[in-house]
């Protein structure tokens, strides 16, 4: 399966840090490689992720874009395809078939307080996860969780400091 990279558009440092990390751990935690974070530069945001990243493994980024619509332009013009998570595209049982029929690398769109129009006419599909209003969370985690099959549930994280043993009551971690 290609990789999943994100694109969080229009983040806005005072109000939307506690969605934006979310959006942000919710990628790293169901398999997308990488976020590309618009809008308001954030750097504590990104540190705090990177920190979750070096305690509990794995490889994930957070890069900082201010031109969304150049990344669209030249992601498309290295071959990657765009997916845009909207109340108003497709119905994902019916879309995610044909949107992981190809191997190219994906960008995933989601949005904030407003979408604008080109990422509607960019996007090579536009899927909705429901037709009714929700977040860009709940969007992400349930298309990333219909893009991998599942295959993400089971995912190990290399590389980390700490590390969930699962039980069925009480909590334990190994700390390497
Ligand atoms: C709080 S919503 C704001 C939507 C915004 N009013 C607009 O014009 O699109 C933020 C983001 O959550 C995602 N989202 C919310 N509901 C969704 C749904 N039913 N299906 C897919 N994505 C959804 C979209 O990416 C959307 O841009």
């Amino acid at each position: 399966m290609s990789a999943t990279n994100i694109l969080r558009l229009d983040h806005r440092r005072r109000r939307d840090a506690r969605i934006t990390t979310h959006v942000c751990l919710t990628a790293r935690a169901f398999g997308a490689s990488r976020v590309f974070l618009s809008g308001d530069e954030d750097k504590k945001l990104m540190d705090n992720v990177h920190d979750v990243t070096k305690r509990w493994g794995g490889d994930f980024l957070v890069e900082y874009r201010k031109n969304w619509d150049n990344l669209m332009d030249q992601w498309k013009k290295d071959g990657g395809e765009i997916i845009h998570l909207t109340m108003y595209g497709e119905p994902i049982q019916d879309a995610i078939s044909p949107s992981k029929s190809s191997n190219k690398d994906k960008l995933v769109v989601v949005g904030g307080s407003r979408v604008p129009s080109k990422v509607y006419r960019e996007a090579d599909w536009n899927i909705s996860v429901t037709t009714q209003p929700h977040s860009e969370v709940s969007a992400l985690a349930i298309f990333l969780h219909m893009y991998y099959g599942g295959e993400e549930l089971a995912r190990k994280f290399e590389g980390g400091k700490l590390q969930v043993v699962p039980t069925a009551h009480g909590k334990k971690i190994i700390e390497k």
